[in-house]
């Protein structure tokens, strides 16, 4: 099951499915979850029913909390909490087929995001593809992240807007 993990995760769990996994060492991967051709950094725990897409890159001492879809294009840096249920898209205009056939990935452009250091992203959350969320900044829970987040800033709401007192503003 963990054969082509560079490390073994820390604990036991059953029903968890790592494939070319790139993994650090102390990481903890818990039950129901579905990892492959991704990077996990070291110490990072990843809670139950996560899945985390090939290309997805995690830092190390994050908290990746259960059934959260990290997608390919998503590069969450070092001490990232991401709440529980958040989605990251990465495709803005996606369709089923392209021409009758079933879309592949040449059909559509991949979106690239950044969740940088130490930033919190609220339950529920969804990140819009091609946005860059900054150091230390606090995305609350139901946020429909459609533009950048600020170093430092607390956004909240769908769209995500600055909260009331909260600085800097979003630009
Ligand atoms: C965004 C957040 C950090 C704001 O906390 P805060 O700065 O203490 O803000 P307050 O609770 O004082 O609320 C300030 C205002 O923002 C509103 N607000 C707070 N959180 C909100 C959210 N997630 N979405 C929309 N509005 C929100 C409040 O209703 C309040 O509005 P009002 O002034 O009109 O009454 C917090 O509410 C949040 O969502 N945290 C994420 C928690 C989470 O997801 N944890 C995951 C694991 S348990």
């Amino acid at each position: 099951m963990d054969d082509a993990a560079t490390n073994a995760p820390v604990n036991e769990a059953p029903y968890r499915l790592l494939d070319e996994v790139d993994l650090g060492e102390g990481v903890a991967i818990y039950s129901f979850t579905n990892l492959y051709g991704c990077r996990i950094g070291a110490g990072t725990r990843i809670g139950t029913f996560v899945e985390v897409q090939r290309g997805a890159s995690i830092g190390a001492a994050c908290k990746i909390q259960s059934h959260s879809f990290i997608c390919d294009g998503v590069t969450i840096e070092d001490e990232v909490f991401v709440g529980h249920g958040v989605m990251f898209v990465n495709d803005k205009r996606p369709r089923a087929t392209a021409g009758g056939e079933l879309q592949t990935e040449e059909d559509w452009e991949l979106l690239e995001t950044v969740v940088e250091r130490g930033a919190t992203v609220g339950s529920g959350a969804t990140i819009l593809g091609g946005v860059r969320i900054g150091a230390g900044a606090m995305v609350g829970a139901g946020a429909v992240v459609s533009r950048d987040v600020e170093p430092g800033a607390t956004v909240a709401g769908v769209p995500a807007r600055p909260l009331r007192g909260s600085a800097p503003a979003l630009q």
